[in-house]
């Protein structure tokens, strides 16, 4: 898999089992930014829970399913991007991402987003890239609207929070919508 400079001094790549200590030293930094609007599992108080998300990860990508990717700034990891599912014999996937609040603003997840989405159409062949977020998280929407991504529609009442339901939106970008924003160059 690849490893990318997404821009001076902040790297791209895979996030693994051995990174567990480091990973949980973020969580640390992340925790409560991400709480809301993340899958509960993610959110890990230890370095064992930690490793728990990382080993997940790692088995799904051992079956070519979902996979994980840090961003280190300077050394440091700050949040990262992921294939939150991965299937090739449909050609769909999700991505997500997080940060941590201090690595928020500055354009980090829009263009690691764009390098996952560059695997899965021209490395991977894959049809359907999917975004889903809180239909209140205008960050998260905002990323998908940055990219490209169009609107499916809205799971009413599908996430939970805090005891209370939210709505969930689906964003996705096609094959060919994805093709027809590269330079001609790129196709
Ligand atoms: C969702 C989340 C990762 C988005 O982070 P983000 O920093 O807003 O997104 P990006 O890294 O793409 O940065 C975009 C911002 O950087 C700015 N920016 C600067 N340089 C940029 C560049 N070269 N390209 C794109 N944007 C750039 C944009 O203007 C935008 O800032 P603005 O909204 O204040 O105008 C972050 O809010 C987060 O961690 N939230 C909590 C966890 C979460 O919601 N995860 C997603 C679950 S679905």
């Amino acid at each position: 898999m690849f490893e990318a400079v997404v821009r001076d001094g902040v790297v791209l790549k895979p996030l693994e089992t051995w990174h567990a200590g480091e990973f949980a030293e973020h969580m640390g930094r992340a925790r409560d930014h991400i709480r809301p609007w993340v899958g509960p599992t993610f959110v890990t108080d230890t370095v064992d829970g930690a490793r728990a998300t990382l080993q997940r990860y790692a088995i799904a990508t051992a079956n070519d399913g979902a996979r994980i990717y840090g961003l280190w700034d300077e050394g440091k990891i700050v949040g990262g991007v992921m294939f939150v599912a991965f299937d090739p014999i449909w050609g769909i996937c999700e991505v997500g991402c997080w940060l941590q609040p201090d690595a928020v603003g500055g354009g980090l997840i829009t263009r690691s987003v764009e390098l996952l989405m560059e695997w899965a159409f021209v490395e991977r062949g894959m049809s359907r890239v999917e975004w889903r977020c809180r239909t209140d998280n205008d960050r998260s929407v905002a990323v998908a609207q940055r990219l490209g991504m169009r609107s499916d529609g809205v799971l009413r009442s599908s996430w939970v929070y805090d005891e209370k339901r939210y709505d969930k939106e689906v964003f996705s970008i096609l094959r060919a919508e994805w093709t027809s924003t590269r330079p001609v160059e790129a196709q």
